[in-house]
């Protein structure tokens, strides 16, 4: 009896768990609002946003449609900070914020690269904290004429649709697994990979959000543990089926 009750607690916990995750709405990984600047980059279609320094492909696809924004290096952090989600704001510039226009809330998925010889608008240059986001959100509390606009933006957990997915290219030497949808703090700082046949192998990041490992694993079905910034792990168990291709995308089903 004191088993079964053990048994149904454990239950309970993970149903009020896994609601828990559903319903992240705006909550914050860091409550402080920072200073910062915006700019954009590319036009209302979203085209120059797409690849980028992250490694994603087609955001529309992949889900990130135009909620987007590139990071400056103090912010990008070498592409550690890929998937992270930011509230941003409009603030203390009367002729161009829109007034009432609230926050928006975007994916880090590129990077503002410095430019050292440029004599002006260094914006992307460390020290500074900067977003060039997409023009679609940019022009969403802020006229577009602006250019520049001083902002306040606050980490936010990220609500994605879906499971985490994972994107396998490389060759049968080299694994190099794509993580995109991540939701929670949706920064990974940790992946480790196991084959059917093998135990837990720590991946490496390569760049942006590009995992690798040089461990052969075709033909074994693969599951993963993913962690992100804050610390909290998601294990995936067997979403690679053994007969995965490289080029394919496997869905994890759940999500941070
Ligand atoms: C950097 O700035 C210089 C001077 O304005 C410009 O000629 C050059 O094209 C810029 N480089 C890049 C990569 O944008």
């Amino acid at each position: 009896m004191a088993i079964l009750k053990l048994f149904l607690s454990f239950l309970i916990l993970g149903s009020v768990m896994a609601k828990r995750r559903s319903h992240i709405g705006r909550r914050l990984v860091d409550q402080t609002w920072y200073d910062a600047h915006a700019t954009f980059y590319g036009d209302m279609t979203g085209a120059a946003t797409m690849q980028g320094a992250c490694g994603y492909g087609d955001l529309f696809k992949q889900g990130y449609g135009l909620e987007t924004t590139a990071l400056s290096t103090s912010l990008f952090n070498n592409g550690l900070t890929c998937g992270a989600c930011f509230e941003i704001q409009c603030v203390d510039d009367p002729q161009w914020c829109i007034p009432g226009a609230g926050t928006i809330i975007v994916t880090a998925t590129n990077f503002c690269p410095p430019n050292y010889s440029k004599p002006t608008g260094n914006w992307c240059n460390p020290p500074l904290k900067h977003f060039d986001l997409s023009m679609p959100m940019f022009t969403k509390i802020a006229q577009y004429k602006a250019g520049i606009i001083p902002v306040k933006y606050r980490r936010v957990l990220c609500s994605k649709q879906g499971g985490v997915q994972f994107q396998i290219s490389g060759n049968p030497y080299f694994i190099l697994v794509l993580l995109y949808n991540v939701g929670g703090a949706g920064d990974i700082s940790g992946v480790n990979i196991k084959g059917s046949n093998t135990g837990w192998i720590p991946m490496s990041r390569n760049w942006g959000v590009n995992w690798q490992t040089a461990t052969q694993l075709l033909g074994q079905s693969l599951s993963f543990q993913v962690t992100n910034s804050d610390g909290i792990m998601v294990e995936f168990d067997d979403v690679v089926p053994s007969d995965w291709q490289f080029g394919q995308v496997f869905d994890g089903r759940i999500n941070f």
